[in-house]
Parts: structure tokens; sequence; C-alpha cells
């Protein structure tokens, strides 16, 4: 799908949420041909901070749920081009709390905008994956995940996520839906609300509060520096092949307790800020992504190595107190309180 010749028009979904808005930030800061529609319920993830210093030109948004049918074909203007749909509840915790809110939107939602498309006449779908949906690797071995790896989601968020990617392959199939999907690992970098991981390990870790470490701490993630994703999700809009599946990885594993070791040696803080608490249920052990396929087929790599992305997140916590202390107060506090049983005092 060519794009940035003339206007292109783009129908974002969970634009206001970490990746989303990355990824519309990248977009407009490289072609001034792109029109962006950012479609986002604002549940306590979405957060309109995030879109501040965007052309208002060129992105407009429109406070919506993709659960909505009469609101998603009414924000779908004529002639977008494509639909990302970043839409989601993400966060793996919260889904073993309580699933409902995944299921609803993580797979109807998707299924909703899968029918607008092609109602619409949208020429693309790109649905943003996850690694996750393909279970856990072993600790030590040296296997990785492919785009034929078999699904084996372990949690109920990667269960919805793995729904969605069947219901998205069925469009294609069925209704010959030009469909893309993106899977990658742990994304890092600016503006990731800090309940997740590496987020609240710089915020607690700047407040000189402890960083809870689920089990043994040396669970394995493939982290990716959120730019380095965008630009692949970007790449894959415009040259994948339709019906196609690409793993987004940096070949970068690390366990759990090295990313926090990391963050209080750059923040010079001291290790006995590390907290080891009781296990996720069902913790997956290890995920690692080969990305041979997106670095060949679509020249993909990354531009961030571990240490350069954790310098710039690190540094953009700092610089962002007031955005930090904004996200963390209300329903934040109790759910932190709850999970962790200590509440947030910052
Ligand atoms: N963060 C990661 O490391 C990671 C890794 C792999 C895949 N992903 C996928 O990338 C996508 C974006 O993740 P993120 O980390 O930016 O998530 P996020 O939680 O930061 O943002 C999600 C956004 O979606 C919006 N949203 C939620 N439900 C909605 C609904 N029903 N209708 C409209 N908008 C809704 C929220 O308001 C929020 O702005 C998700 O699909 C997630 O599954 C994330």
């Amino acid at each position: 799908m060519p794009m940035a010749t003339m206007s292109t028009k783009l129908f974002v979904t969970g634009g206001a949420g970490f990746i989303g808005s990355a990824f519309i930030r990248l977009l407009l800061d490289r072609d001034d041909a792109t029109e962006i529609t950012n479609f986002d319920a604002l549940t306590y993830a979405g957060n309109l901070d995030n879109l501040q210093d965007l052309d208002p030109e060129r992105h407009h948004f429109i406070r919506g749920n993709i659960t909505d049918r009469e609101a998603v074909q009414a924000a779908l203007g004529d002639g977008t081009q494509a639909i990302i749909n970043f839409a989601a509840e993400s966060h793996v915790d919260r889904s073993i709390l309580s699933a409902d809110e995944f299921l609803r939107t993580n797979i109807l939602g998707t299924q909703v905008l899968l029918d607008a498309a092609r109602e619409r006449g949208v020429n693309r779908f790109l649905q943003v994956s996850t690694d996750e949906i393909m279970g856990s690797l072993l600790e030590d071995e040296t296997a990785y995940f492919t785009e034929s790896s078999a699904f084996a989601p372990n949690s109920p968020y990667a269960a919805s996520k793995a729904a969605a990617e069947h219901l998205v392959r069925a469009a294609h199939h069925t209704f010959g839906l030009d469909t893309i999907i993106t899977r990658c690992g742990n994304n890092y970098g600016p503006r990731q609300f800090p309940e997740k991981f590496l987020p609240l390990a710089v915020s607690n870790a700047l407040n000189d509060q402890s960083i809870p470490i689920y089990g043994d701490g040396r669970n394995v993630r493939d982290w990716i520096y959120v730019d380095d994703h965008c630009r692949a999700i970007l790449l894959a809009l415009e040259k994948g092949r339709s019906g196609e599946v690409f793993n987004i990885g940096a070949r970068n594993e690390r366990r759990n307790i090295e990313v926090a070791e990391s963050v209080l040696d750059a923040l010079g803080k001291p290790h006995s800020l590390l907290r080891f608490v009781k296990d996720r249920p069902g913790h997956d052990r290890r995920y690692a992504i080969d990305p041979t396929l997106a670095e060949a087929e679509l020249g993909w790599a990354p531009i961030e190595t571990w240490e350069s992305g954790l310098r710039k997140t690190i540094s953009w916590y700092q610089e962002n107190a007031r955005w930090v202390e904004r996200t963390r107060s209300g329903a934040y506090q109790t759910y932190y309180e709850q999970q962790y049983g200590t509440e947030v005092t910052s």
C-alpha cells in the first residue's frame, strides 16, 4: 500500500495510549500528506496529554468505543485507506482480575472494526498483536517465536488477543479483506502507563520506592523501543503483502531482574529497592522473537540499542514528573495497592 504521495487518510484506534500515540507522532513527523483520525475511548490507559503537541490540521481526535458499531461507522470518514488497530485492554494483571472488558474490547471491538472496514471499502486493516499469543518458551532453550509458531495463549489477555488474530485471519480468508498482523514483544519508551513493569520501575525508583519483582525475577521478555516498533508497523502497512503476519523484535532478551537493576544503576539507586513479591498466576517464563521475516521483507531493523533506548526512556520520565504524578492517582492507587499491597505515596 504505497503512501505519502497524495493525501493519505488513516483511522487509528487506541491512539491516546502508549504505542498508538508514538505511532501517530512518528507518522505526522515523517510526512505532510497524512491525515489521521484517532478514535479512542479514553479508558484509564488513554491520555490526552499524550497528544498535546500534535498538528490539529492533520490529527483529529474522536472519543469513541470500538465496540460501538454506530460510533465507529460515524467516525470512519469516506476514503479512509487503512485502519490500524491499537485499541485494547493491554495489561495482563488486570485481565487476571477480570477478563470481561478484555473480551469486549479486544475481541468484539476488533470484529466491529473488521466489519466497518469491509462495509466502507477501507483498503487495508492492520492489527497490532503480541508475542504473548504464542505462550511461553522454556527459560534455557534457544527456540524463538516465528510467524508459524502455534497459538498457545496463557493469560486472559493473551487469549483475547489470539481470538482477535483469528477474526482478522477469518476476515481475510472469507471476505478477502486486505489484512496485516504485527506481533511484538515488550515495548518501552516515553508515555507508557506506569502500571507496566518498566515505567513502574523507573517511577518508583525516582521516588525511592521499592520495585516489585514477580517470583524469582528470572522471567525473560524481548524488549523493543516503542519507536522501533512503530517504524516496523509503518513498513508493514506500506510493504506487507495482504494476509501476512510479521513478528517484530529487537533481539533483546532480558530477565525482569536485569531490567530493574539496569534502571536502578542508571539512576544511581541501591539494589535494596528490589522487592520480590508473589508470582503472577500462570506467569509465562520466556518470550523471544525471531524477526527474520520483518528484516528481510520489510527492510526493518531497530535503531535503538537497549542502552540508548533505556536512557531516552528514563530521561523522559525524569523530565515529565507531572505526567507521571497525574497518571499515578485515583484508580491507579487502588489498583496498585490491590496488586502489591503497598500504597503509592507520590
Ligand atoms: N505495550 C506493549 O508492550 C505491547 C506489546 C505487544 C502488543 N501490544 C499491543 O499494542 C496495542 C497498544 O498497546 P499499548 O501498550 O499502547 O496500550 P495502552 O493500554 O497504553 O493503550 C490502549 C489504548 O486503547 C484505548 N482503548 C481501550 N479500549 C478501547 C475501546 N474499547 N475503544 C477505543 N479505545 C480503547 C485506551 O483508551 C488507550 O488509549 C494493544 O493492542 C496491545 O495489545 C502492546
